[in-house]
């Protein structure tokens, strides 16, 4: 058996945030093949939860908790999973040789545009370090992250909102001026990111994310609605029509400008309040078909 961390809590509960971007231009393709982006996140309070436990063994044991809404064909528990690579990155950086039970109680969908597995590596990351007593900081824990994907240091900042650049890796938080409300539905077919970006057309002119930022820092749920944009919603719509009409449906219903997260295939409305939100979700169950969530940022 490994010798136990030095630390003196052995299990402990993380939740692990669903992000939606509320805007995002693509400013060009950078030649490592990744896009250079500029986009604004908001951390949600849809979450999964991460349980952490010391175990006697130097692995990993993941495992889908009580209470997860998907199964393992849709989050397998093998290599591939970035909870998984978020450990073996830590234990390389490290020289860590313990190993862990993590149980997930799996809520966020996959290939939705919520950044659902960036987030569970993050709290990975996050939460070995702290099971394991490692000691690492902020910037080394950034460090780690940039190599495993693009959303995770969003989730390692651990602000309400920022402004991401570079493929999405260099995370700036921005103020927040109030509670947003969001009704959100992931369609039965889910978006390849890669898959997106390798539909889109290169654009003439850019969009900045100043109103949006503005937007944010009032807390103005109106001013936020009229200036959300996502560059990557016409390739979606290309890569997944039911998913338009989706788009298309959210907004004949709600009479409000309906939007993509991320690279989809979530899309979302914002509430003026925490009642229309309810409205809202409760019409949206009835006709749209998919999963269906209200969100608060
Ligand atoms: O970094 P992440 O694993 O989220 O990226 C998944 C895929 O999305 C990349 O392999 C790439 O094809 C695409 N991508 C991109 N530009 C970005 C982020 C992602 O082209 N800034």
């Amino acid at each position: 058996m490994d010798d136990m961390p030095a630390t003196s809590e052995s299990r402990f509960d993380l939740l692990s945030a669903a992000k939606i971007n509320v805007f995002l231009e693509v400013l060009g393709k950078r030649d490592d093949g990744f896009h250079e982006l500029e986009t604004v996140m908001l951390r949600t309070d849809f979450c999964d939860v991460l349980s952490f436990a010391h175990n006697t063994s130097q692995k990993i044991e993941l495992t889908l908790a009580l209470g997860s809404v998907v199964g393992e064909g849709e989050f397998p528990l093998g290599d591939s999973n970035l909870i998984i690579k978020a450990a073996a990155a830590l234990k390389q950086q490290t020289g860590c040789r313990h190993g862990a039970s993590i149980a997930v109680k799996k809520v966020i969908p996959a290939e939705a545009g919520l950044a659902g597995g960036s987030s569970n590596a993050a709290t990975a990351l996050v939460g070995l370090n702290r099971l394991w007593g490692l000691g690492l900081t902020k910037p080394q824990l950034h460090q780690i992250a940039a190599t495993l994907g693009s959303d995770i240091n969003f989730f390692i900042e651990d602000c309400s909102a920022a402004i991401c650049r570079g493929r999405g890796e260099l995370v700036e938080p921005i103020p927040t001026g109030g509670t947003l409300h969001f009704v959100a539905v992931r369609p039965e077919v889910g978006n390849s990111t890669p898959g997106v970006f390798s539909k889109l057309v290169p654009s003439t002119s850019t969009c900045t994310s100043e109103a949006v930022v503005a937007a944010i820092a009032s807390g103005d749920a109106v001013q936020l609605s009229s200036s959300i944009f996502n560059r990557l919603t016409h390739p979606a719509a290309v890569c997944n029509p039911a998913m338009k009409s989706l788009l298309d449906s959210m907004s004949k219903l709600t009479g409000k400008p309906a939007f993509m997260s991320g690279s989809g295939s979530t899309c979302f409305v914002v509430a003026d309040s925490q009642q229309e939100a309810s409205k809202i979700e409760e019409l949206l169950k009835t006709y749209c078909v998919g999963t269906v969530v209200r969100l608060k940022c």
